[in-house]
């Protein structure tokens, strides 16, 4: 099987910006697993379906059309047939429901599905929130991104995003289905005081601490 490096983190911790260098750097596929939960939100909405009503989300599920066909070294997401923009998928109704629709068991065994099948891309840098502990438990390259609440706040209003990050974090953490937890083994980074192209080079030296050739 070809080498997954899991990265999950927090919302807003910079894992996305770090997975897509070190993905670049080491000549992998990069996957970001977020914006698959965004796409599936942006969905639900699409649809006029409340976000915290599961049945009716899950009803929905066998009519959602999902891929995720790759350019310039990492997966995109088309849903229904309609590449989705970046505007779309981090628009402030889908950050404000994300976290329900990602807390719906039929669409984490869904979309987990899908995540174990890119596999069949090649060597993979995966990001998200599970990946190390459900989605790639056995990887041996695991790395926990992390930064303080204030950075990560910061980081947002810089993006001009209105997103409630300790509610989403609240939400991730507590949620049954595959919480958002360090995985067993991940080398935890924290990138509060250090700048992109620093944490890239923590990330690039614990994985070949821990082994990556
Ligand atoms: O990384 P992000 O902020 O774009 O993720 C959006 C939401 O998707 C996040 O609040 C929780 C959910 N998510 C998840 O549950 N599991 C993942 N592997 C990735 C994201």
């Amino acid at each position: 099987m070809p080498p997954v490096i899991t990265i999950d983190g927090p919302a807003a911790s910079g894992k996305s910006s770090i997975a897509r260098r070190v993905a670049r750097r080491l000549g992998c596929t990069f996957v970001g697993t977020g914006n698959m939960y965004r796409a599936f939100t942006w969905a639900v909405l699409n649809r006029g379906i409340d976000p915290n009503d599961p049945a009716a989300i899950v009803a929905a599920l066998p009519s959602i059309t999902f891929e995720c066909p790759v350019s310039d070294g990492e997966t995109h997401v088309r849903l229904d047939g309609h590449d989705l923009t970046p505007d779309e998928l981090n628009s402030d109704a889908v950050n404000a429901a994300v976290s329900l629709v990602a807390r719906v068991p039929e669409v984490r065994a869904r979309l987990v599905a899908d995540q174990r099948s890119l596999i069949s891309l090649g060597p993979l840098v995966m990001e998200g929130r599970d990946i190390g502990s459900v989605v790639f438990p056995d990887s041996p390259f695991k790395i926990y991104i992390d930064a303080s609440e204030e950075v990560r706040a910061a980081r947002r209003r810089a993006q001009g995003q209105a997103d409630n990050l300790a509610e989403r974090d609240r939400i991730d953490k507590q949620r049954k289905s595959s919480p958002l937890v360090i995985p067993e083994g991940a080398t935890i980074i924290d990138n509060s005081a250090v700048t992109l192209e620093e944490a890239v080079e923590q990330v690039i030296a614990a994985l070949r601490a821990q082994g990556l050739p």
